[in-house]
């Protein structure tokens, strides 16, 4: 009998600590959850509804129009726009791969927009190469309207 009482405190005392553990973190991921939820409410766009590998697929395509928009704003400070030329048409412009991403989204309006904004990448590249610093500067004006204007209407 007295074994038994000493297994269970022995028991009690090293399992307690981690239940409680779990409820900390429960307790701490709480609001989290709820601003979450919360978010998702006040947030009006529309939402793409795509499965998690979609979703990480065209974030990842996201950072790299990113990536580019700051390597082109760089090299033009520098007066390098056959390069910033060669980014805008590779990096932003509608390439095969672009097109066949573009076109595979249920929402329609999201892939025409998105068809629109790597034609405005071309665009750009194609001013880029007049070299003409101002109308670069316009140029890549009119294609960031784009990732605005979808970000404004989709999530
Ligand atoms: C046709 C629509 C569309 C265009 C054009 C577009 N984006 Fe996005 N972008 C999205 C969507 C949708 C998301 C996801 C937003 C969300 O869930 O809140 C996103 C997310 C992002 C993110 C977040 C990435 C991450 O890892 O969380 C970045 C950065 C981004 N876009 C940059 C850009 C830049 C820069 C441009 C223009 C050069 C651009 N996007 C053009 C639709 C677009």
């Amino acid at each position: 009998m007295k074994i038994v009482i000493t297994l269970m405190g022995i028991l009690f005392f090293t399992v307690a600590p981690f239940n409680s553990f779990a409820n900390d973190i429960e307790k701490a991921m709480e609001p989290m959850i709820h601003n979450q939820k919360l978010y998702s409410k006040h947030d009006e766009r529309t939402s793409l509804g795509l499965s998690p590998v979609m979703k990480s697929h065209l974030l990842s395509n996201m950072r790299s129009h990113l990536e580019a928009v700051q390597s082109i704003i760089g090299l033009l400070s520098k007066g390098s726009f056959d390069k910033a030329s060669r980014i805008a048409h590779t990096k932003l412009g509608l390439t095969e791969e672009m097109k066949n991403m573009c076109n595979s989204f249920k929402n329609k309006k999201f892939g025409i927009l998105g068809l629109e904004f790597h034609r405005s990448g071309d665009d750009l590249g194609n001013v880029l190469q007049t070299k003409d610093l101002s109308k670069s500067l316009s140029a890549l004006q009119k294609t960031m309207d784009y990732c605005v204007r979808c970000h404004n209407m989709f999530r």
